[in-house]
């Protein structure tokens, strides 16, 4: 078993009934309103840090700046300079002075996001999920406003860094927004308030699919073609990083936790226990690392509901990337078209329409939350439904019966213990640059000990 230097606790608040409590009104923070956050003046400007400066740090940023009110961007922080640059060009010829980030305020490398976030009043983390735990946390230290993207945890000790820095930010009364756009859709937001407010009585079942093609290959050999010489193990996984589970997590964390977030929303909790089936069919090139390419997952609400998710990423077959749940009296399609039946299919309620781009409804709810002092601190919901992905993932690599606790409390550190170009990713290629796979009924954990 690999320690590193995150060594956090278990959290104060490892009771499952204060999670999904929490977990379902993240917004009860105001409330807890102690100090002023790093900055609540409406007229002020709010001074962003971008760290992880990807497709979708670059998005996040570029809507941060389209919110209402002075936003400059004065900081940015990448593991490479090449990524750093590019998202740079691309923000200044869409936002000009607001992107227009000096020199020694760009920061490059693995401890580049302490500096980034010194410089900012409201930090972007948006560098792959692997880090987010450690970057949430020093950005709470340092007393900045959040905007984290999904997942926010890939592992166990992960999920418990995040719930102790969001206590930290309730006390600290900063404002926490994390990529689960949906909660800031209006189909969404107003067929869930149905759900809630009775509408197809209580949900006993759901389903949950993110069941699609796959996402890019970042491969060796062009990336060293491209680089002019050979790369170290790590900054190939870093740059190829999806195919990782220390980095990534597996695309059941990665993408499905969209789908898996949405149904533990509907219920107003997570599910306690969960097993599964998974493995990889059409995932065997050179450049697919050690993750699946399919995950089917039965999870158990602690009310006796099911949820059934599956998620793949195989050309050709059935896609869907939806959500759906039976009540008592009706059922729903929580995803578009957002609508909802009673037993017999004849129409309750359908969406009708209306809403921005949710990427951008973010943003404007987290600024206006910041300049506002109003309640916002969705770090516990993104922490749970990130465990939720992560217990699913211990299922279908073990192939055992994987409780919310285990997973919780589970002393698997996927991080390894030395971060830096020459240092060691914990899993290593074969002579053949084969990663191990987990082997379900063999595989202990499901990352670090695979059999
Ligand atoms: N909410 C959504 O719908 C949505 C959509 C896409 C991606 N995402 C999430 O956004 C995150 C980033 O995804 P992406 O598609 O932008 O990936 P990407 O590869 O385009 O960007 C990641 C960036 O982080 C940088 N990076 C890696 N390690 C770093 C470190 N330790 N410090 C600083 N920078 C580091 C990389 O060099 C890269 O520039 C992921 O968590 C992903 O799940 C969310």
């Amino acid at each position: 078993m690999k320690q590193s230097k995150r060594t956090p606790k278990k959290s104060p608040s490892l009771d499952r009934r204060d999670f999904i409590k929490t977990g379902a009104t993240a917004a009860a923070v105001g409330s807890l309103s102690i100090e002023r956050g790093a900055f609540a003046q409406a007229s002020d400007t709010v001074k962003v840090a971008l760290i992880g400066c990807g497709g979708r740090g670059s998005g996040a940023a570029s809507q941060a700046l389209s919110t209402n009110g002075d936003v400059k961007l004065v900081a940015m922080a990448d593991a490479f300079k090449d990524r750093m640059d590019g998202s740079h060009k691309g923000l200044q010829t869409k936002h000009g002075l607001k992107a227009d980030v000096k020199d020694e305020n760009k920061f490059v490398g693995y401890d580049a996001y302490k500096d980034a976030i010194a410089q900012a009043d409201m930090v972007i983390l948006a560098t792959p999920p692997g880090f987010r735990p450690v970057h949430f946390a020093e950005a709470v230290k340092q007393g900045k406003h959040v905007f984290m993207e999904k997942p926010v945890a890939v592992d166990g000790q992960g999920v418990r860094q995040v719930l102790a820095a969001a206590q930290e930010a309730k006390k600290k009364n900063l404002k926490v927004g994390v990529g689960l756009q949906r909660h800031h859709q209006l189909g969404y937001q107003q067929v869930v308030q149905q759900i809630h407010d009775g509408a197809i009585g209580d949900i006993v079942s759901a389903r949950a699919y993110w069941n699609g093609g796959g996402v890019w290959v970042r491969d060796r050999k062009g990336l060293e073609q491209r680089a002019g010489r050979k790369l170290t193990e790590m900054e190939y996984q870093m740059r190829n990083w999806y195919y990782f589970v220390w980095l990534c997590g597996d695309h059941i964390t990665e993408q499905h936790i969209h789908n898996l977030d949405v149904i533990n929303w509907v219920k107003g909790a997570y599910p306690t226990s969960c097993q599964g089936m998974g493995g990889r069919e059409v995932r065997r090139g050179i450049d697919h690392g050690e993750i699946y390419d399919h995950h089917a997952v039965e999870y158990k609400y602690d009310d006796g509901s099911y949820m059934f998710s599956q998620c793949r990423h195989i050309r050709g077959c059935w896609n869907s990337v939806s959500e759906h749940v039976q009540g008592t009296k009706g059922r729903g399609t929580v995803s578009g078209p957002h609508m909802l039946t009673d037993n017999d299919g004849k129409a309750i309620w359908r969406f009708g329409g209306g809403g921005q781009n949710p990427y951008q409804q973010e943003h404007d709810d987290l600024f206006d939350a910041i300049r506002n002092n109003k309640p916002f601190n969705e770090a516990e919901y993104g922490a749970t439904s990130s465990l939720t992905s992560v217990m699913g993932r211990m299922a279908t690599y073990t192939g055992r019966m994987i409780t919310a606790e285990e997973a919780l409390n589970s002393d698997e550190n996927t991080m390894p213990e030395i971060l830096g170009w020459e240092a060691a990713p914990p899993t290593l290629p074969d002579e053949d640059g084969r990663y191990s796979i987990a082997i379900p009924g063999k595989t202990r954990y499901g990352v670090i000990e695979k059999a």
